[in-house]
């Protein structure tokens, strides 16, 4: 087949496919967003065969020094959704979508602590207060500094573990139980949250460094405690989150006696959160804080289930559960 023939026959497929890509199911409480996907049949120059009434795609930004739009000449059909929010005004972040937004349930206990009793969990829990030692030494009450590792750091074990379940779910021929998903959806929230906190402080260069070095060295240690014992793995994370609870403590007393200044929260997390226009970076800590006893209660929770000699697949994963 010449080259002319084989785009006729992709600009036919897609004219078939692009309805289709409009088309995928929502929650309910997305009612009020709107998306108005460009017809694939607009967004090709070389797919229909005829390039007259074909267009480039548009993007609304590209990130260009300048500031100045740059189109997008695509033949593939991939439809960008432009969203709006419930007043119309358009949707602006490009990392998460309005369906991944939630109301945080702040009303769970922070205060919850799994006592270890047995070797491993005072390995796991003596690990993390080894850990804690130099993070306060050097962060002290810099706590948005301390947010922002915690952070970067918070963000490995999600994908650490929902990527080896991955690759052992069809290794093993069987299903996860939905725990993939429920720890990427961890390691996403994790990043938002760094999202969140770099809205409002930029990192220097030697916090960037830190970063660096610290992720390389923990996302291998993990891995590697991952793949020799999940359980161990998970207890290390719960008592991970377990710290940062008590770090996003202390960072809304400081708020609250008046020695951090409490700005406007960022519009991010405004619409990650589903928070009021007026919050502040107050209510931001807050709700960060109930994702963190969250990740707090599923990765114990993990560790108990394989604990108590069940495997994953056999469990359903609190997908959601924020
Ligand atoms: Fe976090
Ligand atoms: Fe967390």
């Amino acid at each position: 087949m010449n080259h002319s023939a084989m785009a006729k026959v992709s600009g036919l497929l897609l004219r078939k496919v692009s309805p289709q890509a409009s088309r995928f199911s929502r929650p309910a409480y997305m009612g009020w967003m709107t998306v108005h996907p460009m017809p694939a049949r607009e967004q090709s120059t070389l797919a229909s065969g005829d390039a007259k009434e074909e267009k480039p795609i548009q993007v609304p930004k590209t990130g260009s020094e300048n500031g100045e739009q740059k189109a997008i000449v695509s033949y593939w059909g991939v439809p960008p959704a432009n969203l709006t929010k419930e007043d119309g005004s358009p949707w602006k972040w490009h990392c998460f979508r309005p369906w991944e937004t939630y109301k945080a349930d702040i009303s769970i206990d922070v205060e919850k602590h799994h006592k270890p009793v047995k070797f491993m969990d005072k390995f796991a829990y003596w690990t993390v207060q080894a850990l804690k030692i130099p993070t306060h030494m050097f962060f002290q009450r810099k706590h948005m500094c301390h947010a922002m590792l915690l952070e970067t750091v918070a963000a490995v074990p999600g994908m650490v573990g929902g990527m080896l379940l991955h690759c052992q779910s069809p290794r093993r021929f069987e299903q996860s139980g939905g725990w993939i998903k429920a720890l990427l959806e961890e390691a996403e929230n994790e990043r938002m949250h760094l999202m969140t906190f770099i809205e409002l402080a930029k990192p220097q260069w030697y916090e960037r460094a830190i970063v660096f070095a610290v992720q390389g060295v923990f996302f291998n240690a993990y891995f590697l405690t991952y793949l020799a014992s999940p359980k161990v793995a998970h207890r290390i994370t719960g008592y991970l989150e377990e710290e940062a609870v008590r770090s996003y403590t202390e960072f809304l007393k400081d708020l609250d006696n008046g020695s951090f200044e409490n700005v406007p929260a960022p519009a991010i997390a405004i619409d990650y959160w589903r928070l009021p226009a007026e919050s502040t970076l107050r209510d931001v800590v807050e709700v960060i804080r109930a994702d963190e006893a969250h990740h707090r209660d599923v990765n114990h929770y993990a560790s108990d289930i394989q604990c108590q000699g069940h495997q994953f697949k056999d469990v359903p994963a609190p997908l959601g559960y924020h």
